[in-house]
């Protein structure tokens, strides 16, 4: 059974967008995983479609409404995906959470817009609540598509045997070493010795040193979690 994404969103023309391309978009050919698109607005029970109100108490924006919202989770028969919503406010996401997602069936995902979404809606169908960073986006559907985007790469058969996903950034708790390869000089650049000596050993120590270096200059919270 392949990888099933089912995408709640005011703006289903946005997808699948870049999911289409590249190592996604091979994998959704093969039939690695797939995706569908629900439009809320259908959901919708007033002549003007509306699906959004002024917030409770007062205040700027608009708020997705629980009934319009519920219904269109409703609509999606419920079995055991876990039923996510893209939010800054959610638990940022980690590669150890794409993970899990990448080892179960699929996801459902809950694009916000506007200031939000009705608390009830959130709390009633159990809404996963997944931020993709400090940073606020007008709406959650780039969100969901790079949540998409990490969980794909690692559903087994995707990166084919290799081992990129094994050596690469946070795999290890620590960010990638520096690449090179040829030309050996570049603009007076010249690529470090150790990576030409064939000196298989020390080229892996030096790896770990340069990912252990940078890590402490840019991410020094990644050698704090790596120490409890
Ligand atoms: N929607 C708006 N901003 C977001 C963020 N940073 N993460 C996830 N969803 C969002």
């Amino acid at each position: 059974m392949s990888f099933r994404a089912t995408i709640l969103t005011l703006y289903p023309d946005m997808f699948p967008g870049f999911l289409g391309q590249s190592l996604s978009g091979k994998a959704m050919e093969r039939g690695d995983w797939s995706l569908e698109t629900v439009q809320i607005r259908d959901f919708a029970t007033d002549k003007h479609r509306s699906v959004d109100d002024t917030p409770s108490g007062g205040g700027a924006g608009m708020v997705l409404r629980p009934d319009i919202l519920g219904q269109a989770i409703d609509s999606i028969a419920s079995d055991e995906r876990p039923r996510l919503l893209m939010s800054p406010r959610g638990k940022p996401l980690t590669q150890a959470r794409v993970r899990e997602l990448a080892d179960g069936s699929g996801v459902v995902i809950v694009c916000g817009r506007f200031e939000g979404v009705d608390q009830r809606v959130i709390d009633g169908r159990n809404l996963e609540e997944v931020s993709i960073g400090d940073y606020v986006l007008s709406g959650g559907e780039p969100a969901a598509m790079i949540l998409l985007d990490a969980v794909v790469r690692v559903l087994p058969g995707v990166m084919g045997n290799d081992q990129s996903g094994v050596h690469e950034s946070f795999e290890s708790g620590l960010l990638e070493h520096p690449h090179y390869t040829r030309p050996a000089e570049w603009e007076g650049r010249t690529i470090p010795d150790v990576l030409t000596s064939g000196n298989h050993a020390k080229i892996e120590k030096w790896r770990h040193e340069e990912a252990l270096k940078l890590t402490q200059e840019r991410r020094p919270d990644l050698i704090q979690a790596l120490k409890k």
